[in-house]
């Protein structure tokens, strides 16, 4: 029988994932480093458990060797990723993660041929960073094939985990990043700003460092990327205080510190049934031609359940593309569309 690994099952997102899996009816395998919670978590939810930590390459052969993919969800994925993807690859097993880091991307993305060569697929940003963005951008070089100029922004109504809130952490004084000429280029911390018209709302956008500046370029093929996110004031300017204090931020110290002070968990089931994304694109070409779209999705963290699960099923059903992939390029702009809640406007 066809089956799945989750890895980093007793963080915020990955219990989610494995709660949602269950409620479908699917069995997945969990794993942790960690066994008290990985063994309560298999006994709440009757699945099977293998409790190892990254660096125990046996037993990661092992638990790989009884499934057929992995949803990754144990991050910072720049820390979890590489000895994750190396076992898939060793094992023949297609890799899936939820990561937004671009460096995670392209470091798949230099995988592509190892991936093609063992016949699996590595498919990292299966959760909200990066599905409904990179099925908009397919979307928009769809219905203008000569775009040169891809523009995203993003506005998330709800409140973030703690997983997602390390991360950013992490990366906080690393500055920003854009495409150029189809080479990642790194900008100042909230280099520009905008207002971005997402339909039922406008909002100031600022451009951040978004899995898209990767990923979009490979299921596109447009050069000139920027993506933008509506952040309040007060994150906007300690964004640009980044910019002098980005040296001191990576020290450390300051990191573990930081990292301590962040609340374990995210949001319950209640904020998430409230909360909403908004999505909004444009593309645009050297003649001067112009598309916009807009997406309406649900909550970030449901969304990164709903399409990492979406793609799962396709998995099991044996549809994948070997070789690295973004979402859209092997399952197309409409991907999005198969989840529950979500809409799509090409009206301007
Ligand atoms: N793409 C998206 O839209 C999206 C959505 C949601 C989350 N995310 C990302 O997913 C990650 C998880 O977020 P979260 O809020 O679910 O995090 P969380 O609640 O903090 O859980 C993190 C999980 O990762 C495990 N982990 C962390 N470092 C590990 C390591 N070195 N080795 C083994 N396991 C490790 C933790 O295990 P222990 O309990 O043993 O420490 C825990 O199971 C973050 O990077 C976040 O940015 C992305």
């Amino acid at each position: 029988m066809k089956n799945f690994l989750i890895y980093g099952a007793n963080g915020y997102t990955g219990e989610l994932v494995l709660r949602y899996a269950v409620e479908r009816g699917l069995k997945p395998i969990i794993a942790g480093r960690n066994a008290e919670k990985i063994e309560a978590l298999a006994r709440k939810f009757d699945v099977d458990f293998r409790v190892f930590s990254l660096a125990e390459t046996a037993k990661f052969d092992e638990a790989l060797s009884e499934v057929d993919f992995v949803i990754h969800c144990a991050g910072p994925f720049s820390l979890t990723s590489k000895p994750m993807v190396e076992a898939c690859l060793r094992a023949g097993k297609h890799y899936t993660d939820i990561t937004g880091e671009i460096a995670v991307f392209e470091a798949m993305a230099r995988l592509d041929a190892k991936a093609k060569d063992a016949g699996i697929m590595i498919m990292p940003g299966v959760g909200f960073d990066v599905v409904p963005s990179d099925c908009l951008a397919r979307h928009l070089k769809n219905r203008l094939p000569s775009a040169t100029d891809l523009t995203l922004a993003f506005y998330g109504m709800g409140k973030i985990s703690h997983g997602t809130r390390a991360t950013m952490t992490m990366n906080a004084g690393q500055g920003g990043a854009i495409r150029r000429n189809g080479e990642i280029e790194r900008v100042p911390a909230a280099w520009k700003t905008r207002e971005i018209d997402f339909g039922e709302i406008k909002k100031e956008g600022v451009t951040i460092p978004w899995g898209d500046v990767s990923t979009a370029f490979y299921s596109t093929g447009i050069p000139n990327i920027e993506v933008y996110t509506v952040v309040p004031d007060s994150a906007r300017k300690m964004m640009k205080l980044s910019r002098y204090l980005g040296w001191l931020l990576k020290t450390k110290p300051v990191q573990n510190y930081l990292q301590k002070q962040i609340p374990p968990g995210g949001p319950d089931d209640e904020e998430r049934a409230k909360g909403k994304t908004l999505l909004w694109g444009a593309a645009s070409d050297t003649q001067g031609n112009r598309v916009e779209s807009r997406l309406v999705a649900p909550e970030g963290y449901t969304t990164t359940v709903l399409t990492a699960l979406a793609i799962a099923e396709k998995i099991l059903d044996g549809n994948f593309c070997a070789g690295f992939q973004t979402p859209a390029k092997c399952y197309g702009a409409d991907l999005i569309l198969e989840i529950e809640g979500v809409k799509r406007n090409d009206e301007l």
